[in-house]
């Protein structure tokens, strides 16, 4: 068994609730020591997944392996896990070590061994010199911080970690994000983390497990899921994209608009004549004052909106009866302005095909949904 600590495994898990799959038999392999995010909108059975492993639930079918052995009928405390939950929920009247110490206390660790193992808890997560404040005297970074080190104070192979920054605001998350990454490293505790920022997945994570509707959509590195998505969804879910809905060709898609576009890479195989899905991510298209001599994938727009992100502009041109995203890197020599007209162009290369099948919920980053029929 020493050798599969921290290694998970669901195979065919699916849970129900009354008539609705919140979680439909769901295949995954975690690795020792790996950072895995489940990453997808809400209610497409992230916590309900986590929440299996816990022990909270219990699947309707399929097994769960924890550290090389299956956990059905394990209660959750006999686990080799535990979980940080959005809302810490820490004991309001007990210090910070208190909080801590108190799943020590309830099973029983002789007292010589808790102050030391909470030291050891808190000071991995930099809360030494705050053992004996009350929460409220924290502000949620710090309360985070504690409950990170309650669940890791019984040093368990795996941390289930449920959106745990989902309540900062965006400066302190960030911090966050970078701090329990190292923290993660550091200690080679397999992390199972929860949230449906795909930002933050994609910075912190080995791999993605991408969900949708109760299954994985896809599982793999970022890189590769922003490079290859396997489908729509994942295309409109990580990053951003450029969609365009039409009828795939033989050598690309003609648009509903009337364009048609040359894409060299089908990531799906779409039949000709089939509903199809074109996307293209807004940093692979280039504006230029004068038509590019390449005829194929060019629009004529008109620049809508020009915004300024750090070292990227962020250029929005309207085209036929739709806006196009457009980011270029500041230093690029041609700068527009709004009402400019431009040629918009891109590399067959650069345009994924998708069956349109899934039209209906491609999505942009989570608050942004392109309805394309
Ligand atoms: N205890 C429950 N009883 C009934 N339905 C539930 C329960 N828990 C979750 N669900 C449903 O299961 C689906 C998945 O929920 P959940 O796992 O919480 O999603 P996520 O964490 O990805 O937002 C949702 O449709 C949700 O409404
Ligand atoms: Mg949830």
């Amino acid at each position: 068994m020493s050798g599969d600590r921290g290694a998970v495994e669901l195979e065919g898990v699916t849970k129900r609730f009354g008539s609705m799959v919140a979680v439909d038999s769901v295949n995954l392999s975690v690795k020792p020591g790996e950072f895995l995010s489940l990453l997808g909108p809400s209610g497409c059975g992230k916590t309900t997944t986590l929440r299996m492993l816990a022990g909270f639930e219990q699947p309707d079918s399929g097994f769960i392996r924890i550290s090389g052995e299956y956990v059905q009928g394990v209660p959750p405390y006999k686990r080799d896990v535990n979980t940080v939950f959005q809302h810490y929920a820490l004991f309001p009247h007990m210090t910070v070590a208190e909080n801590v110490a108190y799943g020590l206390r309830q099973k029983g660790v002789p007292k010589s061994e808790i102050a030391a193992k909470v030291a050891e808890a808190l000071d991995m997560v930099q809360m030494s010199k705050l053992a004996e404040r009350k929460p409220r005297q924290m502000s949620g970074g710090q309360q985070q911080r504690v409950a990170v080190a309650r669940a890791l104070v019984n040093r368990p192979s795996v941390l289930l970690l449920d959106e745990p920054l989902g309540a900062l605001d965006r400066k302190l998350r960030e911090e966050m994000q970078i701090e329990l990454k190292l923290l993660q490293s550091r200690l080679g505790i397999t992390f199972i983390f929860v949230t449906h920022d795909q930002e933050e997945a994609m910075s912190m994570s080995d791999r993605i497990a991408i969900m949708l509707d109760g299954h994985i959509e896809q599982l793999g590195e970022p890189e590769t899921v922003y490079e290859h998505p396997s489908s729509a969804f994942v295309a409109g879910f990580i990053g951003r994209n450029n969609f365009w809905q039409g009828v795939a060709t033989e050598h690309g898609i003609r648009a509903d608009d009337g364009t048609e576009f040359v894409a060299s890479r089908p990531e799906e195989d779409v039949p000709n004549g089939q509903p199809a899905l074109a996307a293209v991510r807004p940093e692979c298209i280039n504006l230029s004052a004068e038509r590019p001599a390449d005829s194929n994938n060019v629009t004529a727009g008109v620049v809508a909106g020009v915004s300024h992100f750090g070292d990227v502009l962020q250029y929005v041109v309207s085209v036929k009866d739709r806006d196009l995203l457009v980011l270029t890197p500041r230093a690029h020599a041609a700068r527009f302005q709004q009402d400019d007209n431009v040629f918009c162009h891109w590399s067959a290369d650069d345009v994924y095909l998708f069956s349109a099948r899934q039209a209906d919920i491609v999505m942009t980053d989570g608050d942004e949904e392109i309805h394309d029929n």
